[in-house]
């Protein structure tokens, strides 16, 4: 079923820091369902590829070294309606802009260490999926 799932990535510095406990249990609290989940480190060459459609903008760099500089979170979130409703939860991209209450505006520093990734439609859902988790990795 379209819109059924998300895909969520919990960044460096947010694992780094010891939040990575507290930001799973929001997640699973609003009614998301984990489908799959691992922890690595991606190179800065898979950062790249992860992140291919922001290509030739400003801060495809930062973001590629960033995401590339120490351990992530990636998950399979299921939910209905789950692409908007997890961008819903995660807030505004930028942290001084997230509403209260989002996981942007508890965990995240800067526009950078912004603490969370929610994949931005169905179609980058499948991708980003598919990019992390192999089908014998699905629950
Ligand atoms: S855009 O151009 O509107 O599509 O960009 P946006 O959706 O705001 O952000 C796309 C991803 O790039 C990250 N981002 C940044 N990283 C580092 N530095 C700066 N200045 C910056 N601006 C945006 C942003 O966090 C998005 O990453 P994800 O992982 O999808 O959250």
């Amino acid at each position: 079923m379209a819109g059924n799932k998300t895909l969520t990535i919990i960044k460096p510095y947010a694992v780094k820091n010891g939040n990575l406990g507290a930001i799973l249990h929001k997640i699973e609290e609003s009614g998301y369902r984990f489908a799959a989940i691992k922890t690595l480190k991606l190179d800065k060459h898979e950062a790249e590829a992860f992140y291919q459609e922001h290509k030739g903008k400003p801060f495809f760099d930062d973001l590629t070294d960033f995401m590339s500089s120490g351990p992530i979170t990636a998950a399979i979130l299921e939910k209905e309606n789950a692409v908007a409703d997890f961008r819903f939860l995660i807030g505004a991209t930028d942290p001084n802009n997230a509403k209260e209450g989002t996981i942007r505006k508890m965990f995240a520093t800067s526009k950078t260490q912004n603490a969370i990734h929610g994949s931005d439609s169905d179609e980058s859902a499948d991708r980003e999926c598919d990019f992390f988790f192999s089908k014998r990795e699905r629950l």
